[in-house]
């Protein structure tokens, strides 16, 4: 498995000299063709729309359609619901990988987040800090068509079909936010800990339908191999407990054998809040979503500044429930 590289800064070159797509050069080529998009994109610029040969369509119709019949009894019911929508308003079909630009798009109106390409090479810190900006950063490439259910990186189909479609659902988009504002300012050792929580649950977390395990991570959601397996008996399910589960060691080259399940996002939420107020940091931020930017909260004018945006909700809140209980 090949997610967690991204997070700890192995280069493709470094770690994958056997893998199909490093012993083909015209594959090579092709990489480097698409990653230069991400070397030369600016912050506001339109993602620029990449040509996918036959042979890379292929490769997403091989993948997509195996997850699609998973989906209905391994997926949880958030990622169901927004598939559905990608597959209405988003431009996903099993015939042709969907553009970055459209997607991005899709996710700003859902949820405000937005898509930035990436070649693939970034730290923890960098990957996560973007998360408290509503920004994931987003390979473009496909994996080699010689191996369609393995790729030895992060690849735009382990994106668009596992990250997407959870990143558009509003409370999961929140707890992935809240995850990156976390990072900013903590040490090198918390950040190791958060790169594994994140392993754990927006990688490759349970969830709980009904009493069912359900999958919401992307890693299983974006690899039949992965989702088959995650609800199998080869997993050993723990509760998500986020002391525990940022030092529990994980498999990057093989199928998971151990696994968190949340009760449900709310639990997870509170969970993570409960954790992210125990780690020491010279300072506390807020993100503001008007300027898109994070307030660091270490002056009063500052905090008067949060304070006098949750007063303004609050009053929306009473202003629209009087109103709901009034009689017509
Ligand atoms: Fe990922």
């Amino acid at each position: 498995m090949w997610f967690i590289r991204r997070i700890l800064k192995v280069s493709w070159k470094d770690k994958n000299t056997n893998d199909e797509g490093f012993a083909d050069k015209s594959y090579r080529v092709r990489r480097k063709e698409i990653a230069d998009i991400a070397f030369e994109y600016k912050h506001g610029q339109s993602i620029p729309r990449v040509q996918y040969t036959d042979e890379e369509n292929a490769t997403w119709q091989h993948v997509y359609v195996r997850l699609k019949e998973l989906f209905p009894t391994h997926a949880c019911k958030e990622h169901i619901r927004v598939f559905a929508t990608l597959e209405e308003e988003g431009g996903f079909t099993e015939h042709q990988i969907p553009q970055l630009e459209d997607v991005s798009n899709f996710l700003k109106r859902k949820t405000g987040f937005q898509l930035r390409p990436v070649a693939g090479l970034l730290s923890a810190r960098d990957f996560l800090a973007s998360l408290a900006f509503r920004t994931f950063q987003c390979t473009q490439y496909v994996r080699h068509g010689a191996k369609p259910d393995h790729s030895p990186e992060p690849d735009c189909i382990h994106e668009l079909l596992g990250h997407v479609p959870m990143l558009a659902d509003p409370k999961f988009a929140q707890f992935a936010q809240e995850l990156g504002l976390a990072t900013l300012g903590v040490s090198d050792e918390d950040i190791e800990k958060f790169a594994t929580l994140f392993w754990f649950t927006v990688e490759f977390g349970l969830c709980k339908e009904n009493g069912q395990l359900k999958a919401y991570g992307a890693g299983s959601l974006s690899s039949y191999g992965e989702l088959a397996n995650c609800l199998s008996d080869n997993v050993t399910v723990k509760p998500f407990d986020p002391p525990t589960t940022a030092v529990q060691e994980y498999k990057d080259d093989d199928l998971q054998p151990i696994l968190f399940v949340v009760e449900s996002f709310d639990d997870m939420m509170t969970k993570m809040r409960q954790y992210v107020a125990t780690i020491e940091r010279s300072y506390d931020v807020s993100y503001d979503p008007y300027t898109q930017s994070v307030n660091i909260l270490d002056h009063n004018a500052a905090l008067e500044g949060v304070s006098r945006g949750l007063q303004n909700d609050v009053d929306t809140l009473i202003h629209v429930m009087n109103r709901f209980n009034k009689p017509v």
